[in-house]
Order: structure tokens, then C-alpha cells, then sequence
């Protein structure tokens, strides 16, 4: 799954997002180190808080189908489903990204396009974060 690819689904998946209240639309797909992606959009609610991300969505619609293991994710959105800037992920996902990834490797894709694009790594948007090894 080359990187394009994985832009162009988040892509196509951004007009499943429920939103609502906010109208900024946001997709995600996340690519699994066996080669699978996960997609994922923001779904909002009338009570505002139990609203999630893009981001999550992807995550845990992986994990639910028994994946722990990820290379990248592809992030793309904006106002009224129309693509302006780049999205950067908020911190409750980065956080729920450093339970599952390894922050010197896994690689955060913010697209506007298959061919405008900015990549990160986890560290580099995490700093210093807390991770399950600090618990053992
Ligand atoms: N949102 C995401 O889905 N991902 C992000 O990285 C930033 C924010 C959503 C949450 C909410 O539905 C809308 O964008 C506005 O905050």
C-alpha cells in the first residue's frame, strides 16, 4: 500500500462523516503493518461529547477486528466536506495512536491531495508521551 493509496482512501471516505453540528468533515486511513487499512470518519452527537474522531474511528475499528500493529495514517478534511488545509490530530488520538505505535516509526500523513501532503512521525507530535511501558 503505497502512500498515495492510502491518502486517496481517507479520501473517498470523507463523505461519510456525520457531522452535523460542527460541519468539518474529517477521514482517516489507518494501514496496518499486515497490509490491511482501516478507515475511519468523525461522528458527532447531539450531546457534543461523546463525538469522535477520524482518527479513533480508524484505531478502533482495527483493533476491534484483532489489529495491534500499524505503520501509517492518512488524514484529511475540512469545512462542509471540502478540503483547504491540513488536519492535524487532535491530542485524545495521538494519545490513543502512541497505546498502539511505535513513536519513532509510525508515520502521521496529513493530505490535501494524493500529491500535497505533509508527513510526521508520532514523536515528532507526541513528545515525551506516555506510553504502556511506563506501566510495567
Ligand atoms: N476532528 C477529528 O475528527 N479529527 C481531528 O483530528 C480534529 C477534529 C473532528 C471532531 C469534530 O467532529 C470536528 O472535527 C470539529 O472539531
Amino acid at each position: 500500500m503505497d502512500k498515495k493509496m492510502l491518502i486517496r482512501k481517507a479520501i473517498e471516505t470523507l463523505p461519510n462523516s456525520y457531522v452535523p453540528y460542527s460541519h468539518f468533515h474529517v477521514a482517516a486511513a489507518l494501514l496496518c503493518k499486515d497490509g490491511t487499512v482501516y478507515t475511519g470518519i468523525n461522528i458527532e452527537n447531539a450531546a457534543y461529547t461523546p463525538t469522535i474522531c477520524a482518527e479513533r474511528s480508524a484505531f478502533f475499528r482495527a483493533v476491534n477486528e484483532g489489529k495491534r500493529e500499524f505503520d501509517a495514517i492518512a488524514i484529511c478534511g475540512g469545512g462542509n466536506g471540502v478540503i483547504t488545509d491540513y488536519v492535524s490530530p487532535c491530542g485524545v488520538c495521538r494519545q490513543v495512536m502512541r497505546e498502539f505505535c511505535e513513536p519513532e516509526t509510525f508515520r502521521i500523513i496529513l493530505a490535501k491531495s494524493e500529491d500535497d501532503y505533509k508527513e510526521f512521525m508520532l514523536n515528532q507530535l507526541l513528545p515525551l508521551g506516555f506510553g504502556p511501558e511506563n506501566l510495567q
